[in-house]
């Protein structure tokens, strides 16, 4: 199975002057992924335009292409055709690479059609825990197995799995997504209670495919059917949209303008907490498309204060806090954030990696507990930070030296490929200093 792959590289960021420039960010990772995987599962073939071109979207539709999906990637579109919920049993493990929610879904569809396969990933993956669908996927039936709690992951046949009952432990829209997808093809009603407001991508996008869901309150009820093709338009990326409005808010003078990006409240907490701490952000042109709302927005440079993030929070924000911890350390005063344990389980331990980015850029950050305190009034100085192999990490810093005393250099900055392929271009588009080597 394919280690962590050699990608090598560093990224150094510098302000020459403002930022100015309109752009479109890259689709939805976790849309696209589900996109692909449900087109995968239905009859017919669906047309997905918008979709991400990136590592771990790639790294889906080669399952999906080992499992008897036919996946034709053209510039301008995904074609899919669908197996009909007909996958074939696999004759080699199949590798997700990076990509957490690539093996999460395709594991709750595999094990919900009891279609024998083994699930691996690279090593960043191999560490992510798997407790979190192994358990609720057994009390269903399903017989997948993981090497202590963690992939690879070994699927076996079974029978008609059943519908579960399940309140989820965890803020985690991989774990409930997983169990839709196995729900699809079980016997009886799936019931899932998700107190914390994970992204609802799944859930929006099943009716599309003629899925059979229901969403009342923190309830989330799934009748068991089959999916049928349809074409989707998938909006831009919030998460990557998240580094560029971040680097127009730190750098003076900046403008930007993002057109057509997801807005799914699940996913924009982001935007809230930077109201409060006085950003200058404006959406126009809202609307809803294919079931997910989208809008241009307006951002333009701001002096920043820090605030207050409640644990509450947490999962409409949780890919945006690498670089919100970025924000902080430049905003004025204290920034208190609670609730981070979910952190510690991405492509890195991004709490530990943050941690360490930040005190070599001289910023004093205090963990206790869950809660994380960041003492903002600007970084201390330049220096080199490790992207520690994650993509969200790598753009967090490459962002922070656009308001550094001195270059910050991101090595390891190939990461970034996993969800934003043409980060630093777009940034040298706005007119950033880009330099790359290695
Ligand atoms: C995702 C859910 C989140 C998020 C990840 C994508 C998804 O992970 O951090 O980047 O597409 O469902 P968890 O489900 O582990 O919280």
């Amino acid at each position: 199975m394919r280690r962590r792959a050699a990608r090598v590289g560093a990224l150094r960021l510098s302000a020459v002057g403002a930022l100015h420039g309109e752009l479109r960010v890259p689709g939805d990772k976790s849309i696209t992924h589900r996109a692909l995987l449900l087109a995968a599962l239905a009859t017919g073939k669906s047309r997905i335009t918008g979709g991400l071109d990136a590592a771990d979207t790639r790294a889906t539709a080669r399952a999906l292409n080992a499992l008897g999906a036919h996946i034709d990637w053209r510039d301008e579109a995904v074609c899919v055709q669908g197996t009909g919920a007909s996958l074939l049993r696999p004759s080699a493990p199949l590798d997700l690479g990076n990509s957490g929610t690539g093996l999460r879904l395709l594991a709750g569809a595999l094990a919900g059609l009891g279609v024998p396969a083994v699930l691996d990933g690279d090593a960043s993956l191999r560490r992510r825990p798997m407790a979190r669908i192994l358990q609720p996927l057994a009390a269903m039936g399903a017989a997948v197995t993981g090497r202590g709690g963690h992939a690879p992951l070994r699927i076996e046949a079974t029978g008609s799995l059943h519908g579960i009952d399940y309140q989820l432990p965890v803020a985690s829209a991989q774990v409930k997504s997983a169990l839709l997808l196995a729900g699809l093809a079980a016997a009886g009603t799936t019931r899932l209670v998700d107190p914390f407001h994970s992204r609802d991508h799944t859930e929006r996008m099943l009716p599309r495919f003629g899925g059979r869901v229901r969403v009342v309150g923190e309830v989330i009820e799934l009748i068991p059917g089959p999916l049928r093709a349809t074409d989707l338009e998938i909006p831009g990326d919030f998460s990557s949209a998240a580094f560029l409005i971040a680097a127009t808010l730190l750098v003076p003078g900046s403008r930007l303008l993002l057109r057509g990006v997801g807005i799914n409240p699940t996913r924009t907490g982001f935007l809230t907490v930077l109201g409060r701490m006085g950003a200058g952000l404006r959406l126009v042109a809202e609307h809803n498309q294919d079931g997910e709302p989208r809008a241009d927005m307006e951002i333009t440079h701001a002096v920043l204060t820090g605030t207050h993030v409640a644990a509450a929070e947490i999962p409409s924000l949780i890919d945006e806090l690498p670089i919100l911890m970025v924000l902080a350390a430049v905003a004025h005063g204290e920034t208190k954030i609670e609730g981070i344990e979910e952190l510690r389980h991405k492509e890195s331990d991004r709490v530990e990696a943050l941690y360490a980015g930040l005190s070599r850029l001289g910023v004093g950050m205090r963990v206790e507990g869950h809660t994380v305190t960041i003492h903002g009034g600007g970084l201390r100085r330049g220096g080199e930070v490790d992207s520690q192999g994650d993509h969200r990490v790598a753009m967090a810093f490459a962002v922070a030296g656009l308001a550094a005393p001195a270059p910050v250099s991101v090595t390891d900055a190939g990461w970034i490929a996993t969800s934003f392929p043409g980060f630093a271009t777009q940034l040298a588009t706005l007119g950033a200093r880009v330099d790359q080597s290695g």
